[in-house]
């Protein structure tokens, strides 16, 4: 079975055992916008069409032992290689962190396949198919769909025209411009529980909201990433 919704720019497939765990994500989000416009397409490929046998499986005991089951590579190979030549991304907690770097690389590609894991996930010869093995971050997920879904998100809304604000709306946010993060902003009312907006964001005067801006965004990020900072990302 495969849900398709819409070709064009930047074709995303997503293979995976459980493709209703889609529907909000393509019916709600920013995402579905960017399909609706025609700037991307995204399908959902249920990776059970691919399975073995009458049961169509595409699981099994792991050899030498232990818990839980292994993603079976026959599956894989059957639903992966029709869709070659393509960014084939495994997602996996043993992977690369995943950071924006890599979705502003992956914005610009034609054709990217996402890998969604299960259970105690893949036999390791499935990730010969892969190009890119990214987690999410250190914790492990019972699946690969949310971090899937998280990273289409982050890759689609760099697509231009996807976001309203332009392209300077992710050129000014954080691990953007310079690597750190985004100055703290505000909105109306300008005083609120007794809590001000800082005066120079009312003044007018925008060398010195870009100033103030520079500062404050180098201050949080010192404060909340000092990471970045040691990697020299300021
Ligand atoms: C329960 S996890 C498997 C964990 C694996 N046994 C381990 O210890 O590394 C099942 C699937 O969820 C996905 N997953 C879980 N955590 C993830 C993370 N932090 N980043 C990316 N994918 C993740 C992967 O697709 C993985 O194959």
């Amino acid at each position: 079975m495969v849900f398709k919704f819409l070709s064009s720019v930047v074709t995303i497939d997503i293979v995976s055992v459980q493709p209703k765990m889609f529907e909000g994500f393509l019916s709600e989000s920013i995402v579905s916008r960017a399909v609706k416009k025609g700037l991307c397409s995204i399908n959902i490929i249920d990776l059970k069409d691919y399975g073995v046998g009458r049961w169509k499986k595409t699981d099994d005991k792991p050899y030498g032992g232990g818990p839980g089951m292994l993603m079976r590579c026959e599956p894989w190979f059957a639903a992966l290689e029709p869709l070659l030549p393509a960014r084939v991304i495994m997602t996996s907690p043993a992977g690369r962190k995943f950071n924006q770097s890599d979705a502003q690389e992956l914005s610009k590609c034609d054709h990217i396949v996402f890998m969604c894991g299960h259970y105690e996930g893949f036999d390791a010869r499935i990730e010969t198919l892969a190009t890119d093995i990214f987690s999410i971050g250190d914790f492990v997920l019972t699946g690969g769909e949310i971090p899937a879904a998280a990273m289409a998100d982050a890759i689609v809304r760099l697509i231009p025209g996807v976001l309203g604000g332009g392209i300077e709306a992710t050129q000014s946010e954080s691990f953007s411009s310079g690597g750190g993060l985004e100055a703290p902003q505000y909105t109306h009312p300008a005083e609120f529980r007794c809590m001000k907006v800082p005066e120079v964001l009312l003044s007018g005067d925008h060398k010195k909201i870009d100033k103030w801006r520079r500062a404050a965004a180098a201050e949080l990020t010192l404060k909340n990433r000092p990471d970045l900072v040691k990697r020299g990302q300021l």
